[in-house]
């Protein structure tokens, strides 16, 4: 059997980072968070005094952003310019600029390109990968396509009980402005052609993470 591309999308807070994580670990196959690269290149900008809403600026900065990341499920870490970054990048500063740059179409272009070669550097049998556009623009021929979605409602309460430091009301409105913000430049609200829709809001956990993995295995 080739190997398995398993495409993810979905709003924020819909559970599709733990989700996809989980549903790896089960089949055995890597995991690419493609959000991280976005909250990478944010930061990297950040420490570099870019401004993130002069796209020149951004553009300009692209070929000194150096990332890495751990696909494996068990190994999952970030690395920008040489640091160790796997929770500066969840920061409330760069979730609120990084929607600047992933509007920038070159931003977009240079992502597109790298995750598809992380995604031919995988040496497992499979990799989920997860974002806003992996079942329409990075991975459209991939075994599986998902999007991922659950009630508005679900998905404030799902993050608000992650980042339990903010109050509730403040971090519904950020994440309905990120999404909004988001939606124009990706739909990841509308399933394409072809993309199947789970929809997780009376599912726990572990049932979102078996209905996923059900569907990859009956799409191999
Ligand atoms: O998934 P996460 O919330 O970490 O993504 C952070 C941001 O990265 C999103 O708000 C969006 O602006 C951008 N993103 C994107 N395309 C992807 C993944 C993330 O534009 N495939």
């Amino acid at each position: 059997p080739s190997f398995v591309v398993v495409a993810v999308d979905g709003p924020a807070g819909s559970g599709k980072s733990s989700v996809s994580k989980a549903t790896a670990r089960e089949l055995g196959f890597d995991y690419l968070d493609t959000g991280a690269a976005y909250r990478g290149f944010a930061l990297h900008c950040l420490e570099r005094g870019v401004d993130t809403l002069g796209p020149g600026d951004v553009i300009e900065t692209l070929p000194r952003f150096e990332y890495s990341i751990g696909i494996d499920p068990d190994n999952y870490f970030v690395k920008v310019d040489s640091e160790i970054v796997t929770n500066d990048i969840r920061e409330p500063r760069i979730t609120g600029v990084v929607s600047n740059i992933a509007r920038v179409p070159e931003v977009r272009e240079y992502m597109v390109n790298l995750f598809r070669s992380i995604i031919a550097g995988s040496d497992k049998p499979g990799i989920v990968v997860e974002g806003r556009d992996i079942t329409t623009v990075v991975a459209p021929d991939a075994q599986a396509r998902i999007l991922l979605t659950a009630s508005e409602e679900a998905r404030m309460e799902r993050r608000a009980a992650e980042l339990s430091g903010e109050s509730s009301a403040t971090t519904a409105q950020q994440l309905s402005y990120r999404d909004a913000q988001d939606s124009k430049v990706v739909d990841f609200m509308n399933a394409a052609d072809g993309v199947i829709t789970i929809d997780s809001t009376n599912l726990d956990f572990d049932q979102t993470v078996t209905a996923v993995a059900s569907f990859v295995r009956s799409s191999m």
